[in-house]
């Protein structure tokens, strides 16, 4: 009997090394992520969450180790990078939308531009992306117009106008007030629900709990612990952790 060819993980890092100056902050991560998984990266500040995703995206280049994203290595530098790029959609605290441009524009540029989709088909997937994240009565005003955590959401149909196959969040929710949390964390769990494929920094336990397949937690540039959010949250098994839990939960 011969089995099916597995598919390649969405994300797969191996071995990744990374520096800045003497600083080793990515201290031989390895980790797959199939697709359709939630993993929800927790650790203290400093831990290195930001660049390993960071790195995921080619945003930081790596010393040593493999990053491929759907059994593709990322290269280097050049088109197919710009290419496979697209392929990975990252939001940030600051959403950083442009500010002289609409809403709609916002969502239809990268598309237009990198994807080279016609103004009105880019215009058409915005306009659903939009109602996914539910503004799209917000279309056509400027980001200074709208709230923190609408703002937040244009970011994220930003991100998914260019049709990624991963998605990052790094923080999504770390600048909101927090009566617009929820709204960000409910859109990215119906993203979730939806089969995407998401690691996502975040304080956020809740959404930890309920959305992610699974946890890392990282210290000190090391992956310390990868289990099921209820392993992690009932039993953590390094110090680390325990520290780092009683922390943030006791807070
Ligand atoms: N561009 C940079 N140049 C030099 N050092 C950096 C740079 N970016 C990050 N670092 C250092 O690398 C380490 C990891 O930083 P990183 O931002 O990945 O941590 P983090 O886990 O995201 O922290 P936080 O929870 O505060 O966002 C830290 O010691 C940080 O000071
Ligand atoms: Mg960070």
């Amino acid at each position: 009997m011969t089995a099916a060819t597995p598919s390649p993980p969405m994300i797969k890092a191996e071995a990744v090394n990374k520096y800045f100056g003497d600083l080793h902050v990515l201290k031989d991560i390895n980790l797959e992520v199939p697709s359709g998984q939630v993993v929800v990266v927790l650790g203290p500040s400093g831990s290195g969450k930001s660049t390993l995703c960071r790195a995921i995206n080619r945003l930081e280049p790596i010393n040593s180790g493999a990053i491929a994203i759907d059994g593709t290595p990322l290269p280097a530098e050049g088109k197919a990078l710009a290419a496979l790029r697209a392929d990975v959609g990252m939001v940030f605290q600051q959403f950083n939308l442009f500010a002289h441009k609409t809403i709609v524009e916002n969502v239809t540029l990268a598309p237009q531009k990198v994807r080279k989709v016609s103004s009105a088909e880019a215009r058409k997937t915005a306009m659903e992306l939009l109602d996914r994240v539910g503004i799209t009565d917000q279309a056509d005003k400027y980001p200074a117009q709208l709230s923190g955590g609408q703002q937040q959401r244009v970011a994220i149909a930003r991100a998914l106008a260019m049709r990624p196959k991963v998605m990052l969040f790094d923080e999504p929710t770390s600048a909101l007030d927090p009566e617009m949390v929820q709204e960000v964390l409910d859109t990215m769990t119906g993203l979730a629900k939806d089969g995407m494929t998401m690691l996502v920094v975040t304080h956020e336990m809740g959404f930890a709990r309920k959305a992610a397949h699974r946890v890392v937690f990282m210290s000190d540039g090391e992956i310390v612990e990868d289990s099921t959010p209820n392993d992690f949250f009932t039993n953590p098994r390094s110090d680390r952790a325990k520290d780092f839990l009683g922390k943030i939960l006791t807070h």
